[in-house]
């Protein structure tokens, strides 16, 4: 059935390109949130590029603007509101079509708020209706009329639709859809809908081609990676160990496991498999029992201290990262120190830090013991003092070692040096040939930089 749908979809992309094909068009797009958005971004650019409109960085000449959103935390929504003032001049310049996509679109206070304050906006579309923008770009182009095209029910998944991928070394690819967690200050079940994960078999085809294609590194997403289910007796382990036997692809990464799930076999796979790089994320949010009961992670501290601690054993050498969010509601001096000591005890590489964000229709935004935002500034930043001396501390470690690193382009700053990535995901520079772009090279780290590592080959 859903593959009638796609070829069904298929067929409106043609019919645009029929109306576009002798034009110069271009599309712009704007990604905010995590890579599972940026890895439906791909598939909006793959989507538009097939109806003949070509990619600008420049939102000033695009005929056709995309804002695919996130609502995870407040400061996206000001985001978007401030970019869609701008928008409205070039509609008038260009005729644009405006096109919104995304989680945020899945919340029925955001879409009124649209209505009667963004009129100008062509398109709406949320995570459920994504492979569907051919036949609303299409309706849109033949009668003008403004398209609502939102379902509240989980979608299907939808193979083989267009893809145009950022990058021609690291792929993303998503393996599952939606949360069934519910965590009581987050959003995305509400937006993204039930667990459904991809077929393995569809999953390794597109990782072979990807290969095929000379891609080297593969990050696997999910709101909850390791509860992946592809059929019975085949998880998250089986399917890293399946994407393990691969040729070519040299590296396997993945976002984001949780802790609850965080079972044997997966630790195993993760050992076992040489290409799956030794370093995993993983989300603690707070440190104490306490405000993890009330976050409904489903672990106390001492369940992700014996996890971590058991991560360090079976997989020597292994990199942590994780998330913390400071100022949930309820969090007193205590709980936020329970936080220090997690964070003190388990060394984590890298720390994704987050002021708690009351999101409309979560558990949290209805507790009445909010916290101010002073406090939360304050504990924000003493946490991120913590965190800055460890990472200073961790990156003298790697001063004089050799590591394998995965050369993915020029630097962002230097057109004249290039960056690559550890196994532990740590970013380092080097002066060296552009030959070596595409490629994992012994580099000889020679100096710590805070943020990124110095090295040469
Ligand atoms: N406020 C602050 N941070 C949040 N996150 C999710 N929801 C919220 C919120 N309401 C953080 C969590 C999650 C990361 C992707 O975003 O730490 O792991
Ligand atoms: Fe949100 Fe929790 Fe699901 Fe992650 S596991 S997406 S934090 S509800």
């Amino acid at each position: 059935m859903s593959l009638n749908e796609v070829e069904k979809q298929k067929e409106y992309i043609k019919k645009v390109y029929e109306i576009n094909k002798e034009k110069e068009l271009k599309y712009y797009i704007l990604t905010m949130g995590c890579s599972l958005n940026e890895n439906d971004s791909e598939k909006i650019s793959g989507i538009l590029e097939e109806m003949n409109y070509k990619k600008t960085d420049n939102i000033k000449e695009a005929n056709f603007i995309v804002f695919n959103t996130c609502c995870i935390r407040e400061n996206a929504e000001d985001r978007l509101f401030g970019k869609l003032g701008e928008v409205k001049k070039i509609k008038k310049e260009n005729n644009s079509i405006i096109a919104i996509g995304g989680c945020m679109m899945q919340e029925k206070h955001i879409i009124e708020k649209l209505k009667k304050s963004y009129p100008f906006v062509d398109i709406i579309f949320g995570t459920h209706t994504l492979h569907k923008l051919p036949e609303d770009v299409y309706i849109k182009l033949k009668t003008s009329k403004k398209i609502e095209d939102i379902l509240d029910i989980d979608g299907k998944i939808y193979e083989d639709l267009p893809i145009k991928r950022a990058d021609k070394i690291k792929a993303q690819v998503t393996i599952m859809y939606g949360c069934n967690n519910f965590c009581s200050y987050c959003i995305v079940p509400y937006v993204r809908g039930r667990e459904r994960s991809r077929k393995p078999e569809d999953i390794l085809k597109e990782v072979e081609q990807l290969s095929l294609q000379g891609y080297k590194e593969i990050m696997l997403l999910g709101q909850n990676v390791n509860s992946y289910h592809g059929r019975e007796n085949y998880g998250f382990a089986e399917l890293l160990r399946d994407i393990n036997k691969i040729e070519g692809i040299e590296r396997i990464r993945f976002i984001s496991p949780h802790p609850k799930d965080f079972t044997q076999d997966v630790i195993q796979a993760i050992a076992d498999c040489e290409k799956v790089c030794k370093c995993i994320h993983l989300p603690l949010q707070s440190g104490s029992s306490k405000i993890l009961k009330s976050m409904n992670r489903k672990y106390t501290k001492e369940q992700f201290l014996n996890l971590a601690n058991e991560i360090k054993e079976k997989i020597p050498n292994v990199a942590l990262t994780t998330d913390i969010i400071v100022g949930f509601p309820g969090e007193t001096e205590e709980d936020f120190e329970d936080t220090l000591d997690v964070v003190k005890k388990v060394g984590f590489e890298q720390v994704f830090m987050f002021i708690f964000s009351r999101r409309v229709g979560t558990v949290a935004d209805e507790m009445n013991n909010q916290i101010s935002e002073e406090i939360k500034h304050i504990r924000f930043n003493k946490l991120k003092e913590l965190v800055e001396s460890q990472i200073e501390k961790n990156n003298e470690k790697y001063v004089g070692t050799i590591q394998k690193v995965l050369v993915d382009g020029t630097s962002k700053n230097n057109e004249h040096t290039l960056s690559g990535r550890t196994d532990s995901n740590k970013v380092v520079v080097i002066e060296a040939d552009k030959k070596y772009i595409g490629n994992i090279v012994n580099v000889k780290i020679t100096e710590d930089c805070m943020w990124y590592l110095k090295g040469e080959i």
